[in-house]
């Protein structure tokens, strides 16, 4: 049994990170022969792609995929510990889990992701959830054969979590969810530890891959035929800078760009490292799409301050005023976290404020949540959660206008849609997204699935666009 360890998650050691090949060994192949697996993903679009690499490692392995869970043989969750609702919808699964093992006794039972690698979580399920099989963390998902293979073997609780990340791991099977677009990771980690955000703890040291096996991914996703890759990251902005090689972000956009993939997005971008020499190359290659996830959190310096994020309203308000600038039509969405301890309706009215300015094309926004060990959950948090809650009312209010006008811009306008699959319930036949990342939905053949093409938009409603292909 390893188990995970606060203090050891925090530690940033200066040790090289090796590179290590998935090798999966002939001893496991037929552990699931014959058997069903049902994998839920919460969280991330990270959580997302690992789990492509789990349902590849679980069907290596001869499980077939379940979609009830009830059905399954083994159900596993992939867990999120960004904020405390995602963490309690998977102990909800638990419990929901624990209650169908009374009547299915061979039921296994799995957790792993970020909740994994906390202590006060394994704490628990040591204690209370004897229905967990195994555990695994994020830096040992290609250890998941032989984990189950030592569950199966000896019937224990097996819990293998380490808080040191270890070394990168090459050539993880992949089953992607998609035949069109793609996520492909270029860096693990984070070392940014805002004051409020459990992910430097979860998800360990910042952790380059090399670029050479990026773009080999990349061209031979291109040979696939796929249209899109996002170049995912905690904080891709931060790409290259614990390698030796000068060779940083900017210049692995230009690398992927020159592959001739239809798309390229990245996701997600810490405004502190974004350079100059970044918008240089989006603005560059029209298969960078002006599309930029710019997290800014809060509108208040004081409580960017107390939150770490290193930047100041200004120098935020300074660089989006760049960007839209030098890239024209380009859509940037945003992170915000409301009721931070000790944010006031003073420094409430400032995030507000520079909403009105930015005019995001789309915003995700939260309620601040005590995450355990985080330096923030030490701090006095006087504001009432309803008090909370008004402001996320007030602040959404705003935020969801500002999306409705930037769709209206679009109406009667001609763009690039790549059209990524059916509606089945839909009144319209299909859906796909701008350039922009707007959702479009709009009629025509099925045989369009997986090609980028025009559609003239006639409808702007908050979350998507109605369009028509366009005839010319
Ligand atoms: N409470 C609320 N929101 C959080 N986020 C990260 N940590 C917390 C937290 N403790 C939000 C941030 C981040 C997004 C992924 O989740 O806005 O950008
Ligand atoms: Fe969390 Fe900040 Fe790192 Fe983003 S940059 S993952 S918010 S610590």
């Amino acid at each position: 049994m390893q188990l995970p360890n606060y203090k050891q998650a925090k530690q940033r050691i200066k040790e090289n990170v090796k590179i290590e090949n998935y090798e999966n060994s002939a001893i496991y192949q037929e552990l699931g022969s014959g058997k069903t697996y049902h994998l839920k993903t919460y969280g991330c679009q990270m959580n997302e792609h690992d789990s492509e690499n789990i349902e590849a490692m679980l069907e290596q392995l001869g499980f077939t995929k379940e979609e009830n869970m009830e059905a399954a043989d083994l159900v596993l969750l992939n867990t999120c510990s960004i904020r405390e609702n995602a963490h309690n919808k998977a102990f909800g699964m638990l419990g929901r889990l624990k209650h169908l093992k009374e009547t299915k006794k061979d039921l296994i039972v799995g957790l792993c992701g970020c909740m994994a690698q906390e202590e006060g979580v394994v704490n628990e399920i040591l204690e209370k959830h004897k229905e967990v099989n195994f555990v695994f963390g994020t830096h040992n998902l290609h250890h998941l054969p032989q984990i189950l293979k030592k569950h199966l073997d000896t019937s224990q609780q097996q819990i293998e979590v380490f808080s040191k990340e270890g070394n990168l791991i090459e050539g993880l099977p992949v089953k992607r969810t998609s035949k069109h677009k793609a996520y492909v990771n270029i860096i693990y980690g984070c070392d940014k530890f805002c004051t409020y955000c459990i992910v430097p703890y979860t998800r360990g040291k910042q952790r380059s891959r090399k670029k050479e096996d990026i773009l080999k991914e990349i061209q031979q996703l291109v040979k696939d035929g796929y249209q899109e890759v996002t170049l995912l990251g905690q904080n891709v902005n931060a790409y290259g800078k614990d390698l030796e090689n000068n060779y940083h972000m900017e210049d692995l956009l230009e690398d992927v760009a020159k592959t001739n993939i239809p798309r390229v997005r990245f996701m997600t971008s810490h405004p502190w490292d974004f350079t100059d020499k970044m918008i240089e190359v989006i603005e560059k290659y029209p298969n960078i799409m002006p599309f930029i996830h710019l997290p800014v959190q809060s509108g208040s310096s004081r409580i960017l301050k107390l939150m770490g994020r290193r930047y100041t309203k200004e120098d935020y308000l300074t660089l989006l005023d760049k960007i839209r600038n030098r890239i024209p039509n380009v859509s940037i969405s945003t992170d915000i976290i409301v009721g931070f301890p000790g944010e006031t309706e003073e420094d409430f009215k400032e995030t507000l404020d520079l909403v009105e300015h930015c005019k995001y094309d789309n915003a995700y926004t939260f309620i601040y949540s005590a995450r355990e060990n985080t330096p923030a959950s030490k701090l006095l948090d006087e504001t009432s959660l309803k008090e909370k809650e008004e402001r996320l009312y007030r602040l959404n209010n705003i935020v969801n206008q500002y999306f409705l006008e930037s769709n209206q811009k679009l109406v009667d306008k001609v763009v690039k849609v790549l059209v990524e699959g059916k509606n089945e319930n839909g009144k319209t036949d299909l859906y796909g997204y701008t350039d922009t990342n707007k959702l479009v939905n709009f009629d025509g053949d099925d045989t369009l699935i997986g090609q980028i093409i025009d559609v003239k938009i006639t409808n702007a409603k908050t979350w998507s666009l109605d369009g028509k292909i366009s005839e010319c």
